[in-house]
């Protein structure tokens, strides 16, 4: 049976036996898109309800399109699920590491789960040559699971290189992101093991992958880069480039207040900005602040393993005060607007950190939906997929079908996430229904003339108004 990914055109490369550690999210994409890529792909977790289930071809996720392509790795025996760490981690050539690492109370990473594959790769003479840490771990781990490997492995001589391959996998996004990423960073301490990293991912470094989520026109543009650094630099990479997004943000929302001091408009400074290839225009949108599940926590994390090693990042600090600001600038933008909040019936459109998922960790919306709880305003509420997360925190607002259901009655609506289906909203249909017509868009989503030309008094982030 063909494999759903790979046609004629891609180099396949040798086949190599893979073991997973750790079937979350990042795991099961590296493992399934491995398996697809021609691997033969073991995924392996403590969790057994979760490994029966994906066993039994129930994929346990989220993320889009990744069902579908577990589902055919399986068919072709390409991937395959277990519980038992210790036989199959002797079995395999490569080990990657995606367990989710949890925080210890001194806040320390409990690092216990890598130790406990160090041992079994130790106790193994013929186990496996490669460990590959996937996970966002402490910097400085790879140099501590190589001593631990020697350690572990001087009773029976097994000898086993350690590698960093850092991910940066969107949410909503992880499967794309995986087999055509810009690119591939390996951290090795050994030119040997660059090279066993580039056969594993010699499929997807053509480029040529047929894209299972695009149909095969994925707009991903030139094959990867394959980067080698050593292990250190390797675990610097991905927390420095989350803090330099974070930063970017925070630098587009702080202009955003300086061009309503002055008059100007930031979507029409950030495009010009944007247009310079040494800035780039992604990831400088303006709005209600970044959220999510990963942004917040790495750049505290990194904040504070900057200032262990004696450097500190107060860059880092300002990027966190400015986002933590933006609710607040929000809040006294509607407050503006609306007067008095208490006894108001507002319309809330979007409650997820970002469009096309349902994660409301650390969600921009959802701290302005407390607010306005607390504030004694009365909520009606919409979101594509984040309102059963929305529900178990805030039980007493009222869950609509549609946001032509938030706009009933409304004497304000806040659109909080960019979903694309608000775009496409019939506003004149919603201008009818609301009690008064007015909209603070904190995502700068609509057209601030085509607002107003329908009668809206309208509100976003550092346009005029
Ligand atoms: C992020 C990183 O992008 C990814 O590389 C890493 O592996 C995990 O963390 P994710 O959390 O899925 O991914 O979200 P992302 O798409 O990066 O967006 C983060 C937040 O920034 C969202 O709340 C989004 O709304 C906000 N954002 C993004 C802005 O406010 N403005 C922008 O211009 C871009």
């Amino acid at each position: 049976m063909s494999l759903p990914c790979v046609d004629g055109s891609v180099e396949k490369g040798e086949e190599l036996r893979i073991a997973i550690v750790g079937c979350g999210d990042v795991g099961l994409v590296t493992g399934a898109c491995l398996a697809v890529v021609g691997h033969h792909v073991t995924c392996v977790d403590n969790d057994g309800e979760r490994i029966c289930a994906l066993a039994e071809g129930r994929a346990c996720t989220h993320e889009p399109h990744l069902g579908e392509i577990v589902a055919a790795a399986q068919r072709t025996g390409q991937l395959e699920f277990t519980t038992d760490h210790t036989e199959i981690i002797r079995r395999v050539e490569a080990v990657f590491i995606c367990a989710e690492v949890s925080l210890l109370e001194n806040g320390e990473s409990d690092l216990s789960a890598i130790d406990s594959v160090a041992r079994v790769i130790g106790g193994a003479r013929n186990g496996p040559s490669l460990v590959i840490t996937k996970s966002t771990l402490p910097v400085g781990t790879c140099q501590k699971l190589q001593h631990a490997l020697e350690i572990y492995g001087r009773a029976t001589g097994a000898k086993c290189a350690v590698a960093c391959n850092p991910e940066f996998l969107r949410e909503g996004n992880a499967v794309c992101d995986f087999l055509h990423p810009d690119r591939i960073v390996v951290g090795v301490d050994e030119t040997s093991v660059a090279e066993k990293m580039r056969q594993i991912y010699l499929p997807i470094l053509g480029g040529k992958l047929q894209c299972p989520v695009h149909r095969g026109s994925c707009p991903a543009g030139a094959p990867p880069q394959f980067v080698v650094t050593s292990t250190i630099s390797a675990e610097l990479v991905k927390p420095a480039s989350n803090s330099f997004l974070a930063l970017k943000i925070s630098y587009a929302n702080q202009l955003a207040e300086l061009c309503e001091r002055l008059g100007a408009d930031v979507e029409e400074v950030t495009r010009a900005m944007g247009l310079d290839p040494r800035i780039g225009s992604r990831f400088l949108h303006a709005g209600i602040g970044y959220g999510g599940y990963f942004f917040p926590k790495r750049i505290e994390a990194f904040y504070l393993l900057a200032e262990r090693a004696g450097v500190h990042f107060n860059l880092l600090k300002e990027v966190e005060r400015i986002n933590r600001e933006r609710v607040d600038r929000f809040m006294e933008k509607a407050k503006q607007a609306l007067w008095v909040l208490k006894r108001k019936q507002v319309g809330v459109l979007g409650l997820s950190f970002k469009p096309h998922t349902e994660d409301t960790h650390s969600s921009p919306a959802i701290e302005i939906l407390g607010r306005l709880l607390a504030e004694g305003s009365i909520v009606r509420a919409y979101d594509p997929q984040a309102m059963d997360a929305a529900r178990a925190k805030f039980p007493t607002v009222t869950y609509c079908h549609d946001a032509y259901g938030v706009a009933s009655g409304a004497e304000a609506i806040l659109v909080l996430t960019e979903w694309p289906e608000f775009l496409l909203l019939d506003w004149g249909r919603v201008r009818e229904l609301m009690a008064r017509p007015l909209v603070c868009d904190g995502r700068n989503l609509l057209n601030p003339n085509k607002m107003m030309e329908l009668g809206f008094e309208y509100h976003s982030i550092g346009r005029p108004r």
